[in-house]
């Protein structure tokens, strides 16, 4: 099969490379890239750099590789593509979160298939085990760490006690965040992979903008302090599960036990554990959830496998409103000021909703900027929002306090 590349940065050069390199069932046969002359294989491979036009009536491409991201000019030509009888296989996660619907459509309409294995958790196959090696059990349960770009900075403010700004810097000078970070930060990137995961899974559309979500701007090095003598690691996670109401999701960094095998992913590294109604300790599948030949791979195996034969995804999926989750145990930070009663006072309003304090700890010998942490046993989350009202209009309180969800073992 004959395969055209759209896009050829960082991860469309990954795959061309992997396809010149490895004799395989496809073939690399068009490039489509903004600026031809200037590529690096336009010298040694110049008629492979054809316009979009030309590829699109070209009947001997079979498959359309759409690395260009986005949902402007990349949506367009993937459903150009797909109109015009091509497979496609893209990574494009915010437009699979936003367009899958639709595009599984088109794609069933023309007779060919949409894959995106890249999309969530890059070079993890995670796609493949919900599709395949998952598909008897009933999967109840998600927890991911699926944002490479926060986890390298959340392990680096963990490690070496630096503040988020200072972190966020040094990834950006190693090209580990781009230069405006908001999509990694800010946890719509590892939303959009929650709602291609929610949707494989339980075959529910969720709308990306009403799943509830928290980035980790907020995060202070003292929260790492913390969250290790509680026995846990900060992660920003993606999480959802089924429950007789519907779909509980959520994007949040959250404190990790020690228990749970994502308190150990660290770096650039993703992972999910997918638990399941008869696999019911989970299945933890981690490795790099980014980066050129990862993500190029992930890919390339979508085109092996549409060259050998292949698949169409066939998922019908019921539009749904994404529910938070009900009982939880949470972790709070509070920035105070220097004044008497604070720690009764919380403890007497938590009290009145029937919400108990498990521990209570401050890092000592604090000048000026006081904190302390406290974290509670599993309680209704309709309670403690109650109860987090009345502790806001305290007037003790120097900064907004934090609250993170405890997730164990
Ligand atoms: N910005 C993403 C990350 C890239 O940091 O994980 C992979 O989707």
């Amino acid at each position: 099969m004959r395969v055209a590349i759209l896009g050829h940065g960082v991860v469309g050069g990954g795959v061309s490379r992997i396809l010149l390199s490895e004799k395989k069932a496809a073939t690399l046969a068009a490039i489509c890239t903004l600026d031809p002359k200037k590529d690096s294989l336009y010298s040694e491979y110049p008629d492979f750099f054809r316009p979009f036009e030309e590829v699109l009536s070209d009947s001997s491409i079979d498959i359309v590789v759409e690395t260009i991201g986005g949902t402007g000019i990349a949506l367009d030509m993937v459903q150009k593509s797909l109109r015009a009888k091509k497979n496609v296989v893209t990574a494009n996660k915010e437009m699979i979160a936003k367009h899958f619907s639709e595009l599984q459509d088109l794609a069933k309409e023309n007779g060919v298939s949409l894959l995106f294995e890249a999309s969530v958790g890059g070079g993890i196959p995670m796609l493949s085990a919900i599709e395949h090696g998952l598909v008897g059990d009933k999967i109840q349960k998600v927890e991911g760490i699926l944002n490479g770009t926060t986890n390298y900075i959340l392990t680096k403010m963990e490690r070496e006690g630096v503040d988020f700004k200072t972190v966020l810097q040094e990834a950006q000078d190693l090209g580990y965040a781009e230069a405006d970070p908001t999509a990694d930060v800010e946890g719509f990137d590892a939303l959009y992979k929650l709602v291609i995961l929610i949707a494989l899974i339980f075959q529910k559309e969720i709308p990306f903008d009403q799943v509830s979500r928290q980035g980790i701007t907020a995060l202070k090095s003292c929260d790492f302090e913390y969250a290790r003598r509680f026995g846990s690691s900060i992660k920003l996670a993606a999480l959802a599960e089924r429950t007789e109401e519907g779909i509980a999701a959520e994007v949040s960094p959250v404190l990790f036990s020690n228990k749970n095998p994502l308190s150990n992913v660290h770096g650039v590294l993703n992972a999910v554990l997918l638990v399941g109604k008869y696999n019911t300790v989970g299945n933890f599948l981690s490795g790099e959830g980014a980066g050129r030949f990862p993500t190029a791979a992930a890919i390339a195996s979508n085109v092996i496998d549409i060259a050998q034969g292949g698949h169409s995804l066939s998922y019908s999926l019921e539009p749904s409103s994404p529910l938070s989750f009900k009982n939880r145990s949470y972790y709070l930070r509070f920035f105070v000021k220097d004044c008497s009663g604070i720690v009764g006072k919380i403890g007497t309003l938590f009290g009145k909703y029937g919400i108990s304090l498990d521990a209570v700890d401050q890092i000592r010998g604090q000048e000026g900027n006081i904190h302390f942490a406290i974290t509670t046993f599993s309680a209704s989350s309709k309670d403690f929002q109650k109860a987090m009202e009345e502790i806001k209009t305290c007037d003790f309180h120097s900064e907004e306090p934090l609250v993170l969800p405890i997730i164990s073992g």
